[in-house]
């Protein structure tokens, strides 16, 4: 069997919303210690929807597939459901991810994360710190 299924091939070589948006809403970086990546998630937001969402990332194939197929599950979403979703989900719709590769997909769930918790502080609309539970942990978060 392949190490990686045909999604994450094609999420890999043809990623979905790369780019910055400049006057985003909310922008949230995450890196990851060990391998260095770094990724950084932009989202526009119009009444509570997720109404545009653009990534750069500077780290291996899953973790530019992670992004591509991340930032593709909450486009059009209530911002709600961007901030639930999982690191399985992403892995899931990539129809897997081997084991070591499983922490490209959460760096994917930390940025959105992060992007949203930027959102929130700068409209000043306040949160429960619990929503956001691995926030700071990594060592390259910036939100
Ligand atoms: Fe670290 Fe992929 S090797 S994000």
């Amino acid at each position: 069997m392949a190490l990686y299924s045909e999604t994450v091939m094609d999420h890999f070589r043809n990623p979905r919303n790369v780019g910055v948006i400049k006057d985003a809403d909310g922008v949230g970086e995450v890196g990851n210690a060990v391998c260095g990546d770094i990724m950084k998630i932009y989202l526009k937001i119009e009444d509570g929807i997720v109404s545009d969402v653009k990534f750069e990332t500077f780290g291996c194939g899953s973790a530019i597939a992670s992004s591509s197929m991340a930032t593709e599950l909450i486009k059009g979403k209530p911002l709600s459901d961007a901030l639930k979703l999982t690191n399985q989900a992403v892995t899931e719709a990539l129809d897997g991810l081997p084991a070591h590769k499983l922490h490209c997909s959460v760096l994917a769930e930390e940025a959105i994360q992060a992007a949203v918790k930027d959102y929130y502080d700068r409209q000043g609309i306040a949160y429960d710190p619990k929503e956001f539970p691995d926030c700071g942990s990594c060592a390259g978060c910036h939100g």
